[in-house]
């Protein structure tokens, strides 16, 4: 019998994490192109010390619980909003995410969304395809400046931040609103300034969402917040969908209180709200931000790095529950 630790990988991913995982240990990798059910997952957790999880996977009592030997839990994911913590603490079992690693392929993204929704690029091209581009017209498709307007972000993390960065290229000005506020030396090398929640609403040309999903950042964005926004601005979610109220935002769109949205992220992923569906204004992507071929990869050697250190009993890179050193497993 192998003595090597076994590791459930929940999806296919980079071939390259699966084969560095391998050397060290005995791998359980899903080869479906679906996510595990519950109870599948469940039964093949049941005697491993390692688990490479996705976003989909629930990380809860009910799972620590059937995996009496399990270890630690990698997330291919810097969000970890499928994570008990508190659960997998009491438990003793590691938690890790990826963080780093996707910051610039995911600003990239919210940029990409921003840039799209102000100039119309998605209603543009259906118009052509659709065979309606029968001559130039100058009020075609008139969309929203990006150059000189104001950028407002909400969650000056890693990503927020390279979305100030790329803020700069297109000389907008940059105000931003964090629970912890940067140091003097950030908010000058960027020009950052700092202000309260209301008033990046009131003030930016463009939202951007950078906060993580917690109880006190569901429904940040609310009938009451968009209310506060300009009726030409636009709002950027790359972070988490329930962060914004998804039928609230419709109800914005619709009526014209703000002028647009660009979304990668859904209240009830994958499902979209069917108003954003058959709305113009909103342009929509399937939680795609650190789709990269690099970045992926990155994320899944990130999550066996991870996953390996805390199987040989070293404190991983990113460990997420420091406190669980106390009591690992
Ligand atoms: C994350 O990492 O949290 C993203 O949502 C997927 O890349």
């Amino acid at each position: 019998m192998s003595t090597q630790p076994k590791v459930l990988v929940s999806r296919n991913i980079a071939q390259s994490a699966i084969d560095k995982l391998a050397k060290q240990c005995q791998v359980d990798l899903n080869l479906t192109p679906n996510p595990l059910p519950r109870s599948e997952l469940l039964a093949r957790v049941k005697d491993c010390q390692g688990l490479v999880s996705l976003l989909l996977d629930k990380i809860d009592d009910e799972l620590l619980t059937a995996a009496p030997q399990l270890k630690v839990v990698s997330n291919v994911a810097v969000g970890f909003d499928n994570f008990d913590v508190a659960a997998a603490t009491r438990h003793g079992v590691m938690l890790t995410n990826t963080p780093g690693v996707l910051t610039d392929t995911t600003a990239d993204f919210a940029f990409t969304l921003l840039m799209a929704a102000a100039r119309r690029v998605a209603e543009a091209e259906r118009y052509v395809r659709d065979g309606n581009f029968t001559e130039w017209k100058l009020d075609l498709f008139l969309g929203q400046d990006i150059h000189h307007a104001t950028l407002g972000i909400l969650g000056l993390g890693r990503i927020g931040l390279g979305m100030a960065r790329r803020a700069r290229g297109f000389e907008m000005k940059v105000i931003y609103h964090d629970e912890i506020r940067a140091k003097p030396e950030v908010e000058k090398e960027y020009a950052l300034t700092f202000c309260d929640r209301e008033t990046v609403l009131r003030e930016s040309d463009f939202v951007s969402l950078h906060v993580p999903l917690l109880p006190t950042t569901r429904h940040l964005i609310n009938a009451q917040a968009l209310g506060l926004m300009k009726k030409t601005a636009i709002l950027v979610n790359t972070s988490r969908g329930p962060v914004v109220d998804e039928g609230a935002l419709a109800d914005a769109l619709e009526k014209g209180q703000i002028a647009g949205a660009g979304l990668d992220v859904y209240e009830y992923e994958p499902k979209v709200h069917p108003k954003l569906m058959a709305l113009p204004n909103v342009v929509l992507a399937p939680h795609i931000a650190s789709a990269s071929v690099a970045t992926r990869t990155n994320m899944a050697l990130l999550a066996v790095d991870n996953c390996l250190a805390g199987l040989a009993g070293q404190t991983p890179p990113n460990l997420l529950n420091p406190d669980v050193l106390k009591n690992r497993r």
